[in-house]
């Protein structure tokens, strides 16, 4: 697997990491222990795991832990801090603290490699989080400070009091539109890992229309979902899918070479809990993109899918 830099700091990581989210809460109810699913990310050279405190309050923590112990100190753990359970937002310092001294024994390590805020605390000043961040960083806790969902000012702000070594957001071809910051990222010198990079699963060709899923499966509610959106992610995932069929290659790993062709400064995190899936994910680095199919795929999707990222309810707002 070919290695990226994130930062400026060292961070130095496989071009492919991967997201467990998805084996604890979002997509539905199925294989929650997703051990075999991260072993079979590690035996295709992924480096990068990430997880949150969000996803499972220690549950997701916990089980990448437990899958990671063979191979912990050939990996790196990314795990974040931030929100309530009511999904209200706390970035106190000694909530900082507290959150990460519980992630440290949930994934059962004496190191969290990337911490990241998980969501802008709007009563919290952004120097006061990259401080306290950078504190837990000379105790030898944490090693880079990352940042999810924020906005131009924060970061410029917070890389002031510690670099930031990476930017989490959504991206993908259907999700366009931090590509505003990258002349950010580009003058900070700070790296960005692209979340829900298969787009939430409809880059994969497999999508459902709203209401087939489980209940508890955010696409039932999710905006591309519905009808009159899903017809015209489907079209385009259609098109997409015969482009990478004359390539040998799948359409979800046109989608992710799609992302690394965007910038050697981008490590996209698919999650999937299928060893088979995560291995076809991973091998999407060997995949490199003309010219001439790079065009065809600005002419299928200009500027992104259709219908919003998230319901206005759960929508972030960069800050
Ligand atoms: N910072 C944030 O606020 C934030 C927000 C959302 C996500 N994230 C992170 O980003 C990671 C990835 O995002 P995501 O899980 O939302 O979206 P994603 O990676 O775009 O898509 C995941 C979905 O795609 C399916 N899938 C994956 N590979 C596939 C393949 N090769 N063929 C067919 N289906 C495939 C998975 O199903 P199966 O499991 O059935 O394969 C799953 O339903 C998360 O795990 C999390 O770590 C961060």
């Amino acid at each position: 697997m070919q290695t990226r830099t994130l930062g400026t700091q060292g961070l130095e990581t496989s071009a492919i990491g991967y997201g467990a989210m998805g084996i604890s809460m979002a997509y539905g109810d199925g294989d929650t222990s997703g051990e075999a699913a991260i072993s079979a990310a590690f035996a295709s050279g992924v480096t990068l795991f990430d997880t949150a405190e969000l996803y499972g309050w220690g549950e997701n923590e916990q089980a990448l832990g437990r899958a990671v112990a063979p191979f912990r100190d050939e990996v790196l753990i990314a795990t974040k801090f931030g929100f309530t359970r009511d999904y209200g937002f706390d970035s106190r310092p000694e909530h900082i603290r507290e959150v990460v001294h519980n992630s440290l024994r949930f994934l059962g390590t004496d190191h969290i490699d990337v911490l990241y805020q998980h969501r802008v605390d709007p009563t919290v000043p952004i120097e006061d989080v990259a401080g306290t961040v950078k504190g837990l960083i000379d105790a030898g806790d944490v090693r880079y400070f990352g940042l999810s969902e924020a906005g131009q000012d924060n970061i410029r702000r917070a890389h002031t009091v510690h670099p930031v070594s990476v930017l989490q957001t959504e991206y993908s071809l259907f999700e366009r539109d931090v590509e505003q910051l990258f002349p950010l990222l580009a003058e900070l010198g700070i790296g960005l890992v692209p979340y829900s990079p298969l787009g939430r699963g409809f880059l994969t060709g497999t999508a459902k229309p709203a209401g087939q899923y489980d209940d508890g499966d955010m696409r039932n509610t999710d905006p591309r979902w519905q009808p009159g959106n899903f017809e015209k992610n489907l079209a385009a995932t259609r098109q997409l899918q015969q482009l990478a069929i004359t390539m040998g290659a799948t359409v979800g790993q046109l989608a992710l070479a799609w992302l690394l062709a965007q910038g050697e400064h981008i490590v996209p995190i698919p999650g999937s809990r299928n060893p088979l899936r995560v291995a076809e994910n991973a091998a999407a680095t060997t995949l490199e993109l003309t010219n001439p199919q790079l065009e065809r795929i600005a002419q299928i999707l200009p500027n992104g899918g259709y219908g919003a990222r998230y319901t206005s309810e759960n929508m972030p707002t960069w800050q």
